[in-house]
């Protein structure tokens, strides 16, 4: 990983004010930041791991575990909830056996909740990847799921 770091970063080793583009070349490759490429970052970029912990912290874009291969979006905004958002999310979970914001053991499925997508009409909604589906059922929910290995 040190040689991978050191090659994704080394336009910004010199440039103040690098932080930010750094850590999202970090995440662009790897899908989140792992521990180990901080390390190395900090080291490349001359501060510490504290201080860009510090900067990753403060922005929601960066993530700190890694991500499964396809996210799964459930809404439980308003329209989704009363046309059944709540059942969808939980037979996903009891399917998966995650809880929203977990990701399966062969990071295969992350799974959010979301508070609208801004698509009421098509309620309820649930997004995998770009992917929006609207009007779903419990069962029509794990129907969609399988075609995404
Ligand atoms: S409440 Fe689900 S899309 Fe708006």
């Amino acid at each position: 990983m040190k040689e991978e770091i050191a090659e994704l970063l080394a336009p910004y080793q010199r440039e103040k004010g690098a932080l930010i583009p750094a850590l999202q070349k970090i995440q662009e490759k790897y899908g989140y930041l792992p521990p180990d490429a901080i390390k190395e970052a900090a080291q490349l970029l001359n501060v510490s791991v504290n201080e860009l912990y510090g900067v990753a912290t403060f922005y929601a874009q960066f993530r700190f575990t890694r991500p499964g291969r396809h996210s799964i979006k459930v809404c439980l905004g308003t329209a989704c909830h009363v046309r059944g958002g709540a059942r969808i999310m939980d037979r996903v979970q009891d399917e998966l056996g995650i809880r929203a914001g977990e990701v399966t053991e062969d990071y295969r499925f992350g799974m959010e909740r979301v508070a609208c997508f801004g698509c009421c009409a098509l309620a309820p909604v649930v997004v995998v990847d770009q992917d929006i589906h609207s009007k779903m059922t419990p069962v029509k929910t794990l129907e969609v799921l399988k075609r995404y290995e």
